[in-house]
């Protein structure tokens, strides 16, 4: 989001992407015959609408699936020669 944002001069806060997520989940209907599924930060889970209505819910509604991303990201991999690995998130106590 970082990378979004920061071209267009809005700071990286929180509330400034659940801003501009509200903005593309409530995109016109046509949007839904397009997109299949949204892969959602740990974040993105817990943000809701401006009405209070969550984003996981605003999705299904449209009948989009929601996935969820687990890894944190590229780490280079030791012993090798650039190549690199996703460093795991494991909050929920199970094997990723
Ligand atoms: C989102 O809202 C639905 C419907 O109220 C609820 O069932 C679901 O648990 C909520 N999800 C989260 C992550 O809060």
């Amino acid at each position: 989001m970082g990378k979004r944002l920061s071209p267009i001069g809005v700071e990286n806060t929180e509330e400034n992407r659940r801003l501009y997520r509200q903005l593309l989940f409530t995109a016109d209907e046509r949007m839904d015959a397009c997109i299949g599924g949204v892969i959602f930060f740990h974040e993105t889970l817990y943000q809701n609408t401006d009405d209070g209505t969550n984003f996981s819910q605003l999705i299904r509604d449209r009948g989009i699936v929601v996935g969820i991303k687990v890894d944190k990201g590229v780490v280079p991999l030791a012993g090798t020669d650039g190549e690199t690995t996703t460093q795991g998130e494991n909050t929920h106590g199970q094997s990723p």
